[in-house]
């Protein structure tokens, strides 16, 4: 098992900050064009020194293990982020202490780095308690609920 398998099945054996945020100000979802996995991403804001900041981040994932802890480690590190500072963070920059993703493995970084971007583009939930949940919408992929689907990377 490499040193990135080891750390990912650490943060699964207590994944972080995981479920539905009743009183978020923005929610992000994405799903990937290369394996139909899906990552719903909260966020609730608050104040720090006259910014905007990160207070909370929360996830669901319908992902495999590596989306799941890079989500983990990604909503620990957003605390106290403004909205610049998260914008700017790589997915490999969120998966933090997992260590560099490998090849295989970029796309489920990029898939939390898609709904943290989404979520920050300012998609306010106003109404996130009667939201669908992340199962209801893979359910019925024509519900309410629009998904971004994220450009497939570009080789180079
Ligand atoms: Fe789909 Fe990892 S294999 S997100």
């Amino acid at each position: 098992m490499s040193e990135f398998e080891e750390n990912v099945r650490k943060a699964l054996a207590t994944p972080q900050n995981q479920g539905e945020m009743q009183d978020a100000d923005s929610v992000g979802t994405v799903g990937s064009p290369d394996c139909g996995d899906m990552l719903r991403m909260w966020l609730k804001f608050t104040e720090k020194d006259g910014k905007k900041v990160i207070d909370r981040a929360t996830f669901q994932s319908f992902g495999c293990q590596t989306a799941i802890a890079v989500a983990s480690m990604a909503t620990e590190l957003l605390k106290g982020k403004t909205i610049e500072q998260a914008r700017a963070l790589s997915a490999q920059e969120l998966s933090g202490e997992l260590g560099a993703l490998p090849p295989m493995k970029i796309h489920c970084g990029q898939l939390v780095e898609g709904a943290l971007r989404n979520a920050l583009d300012g998609s306010v939930a106003s109404t996130p308690s009667t939201m669908p949940t992340l199962s209801d919408a893979m359910k019925q992929p024509s519900g309410k609920v629009k998904l971004n689907f994220q450009n497939p990377p570009t080789a180079d």
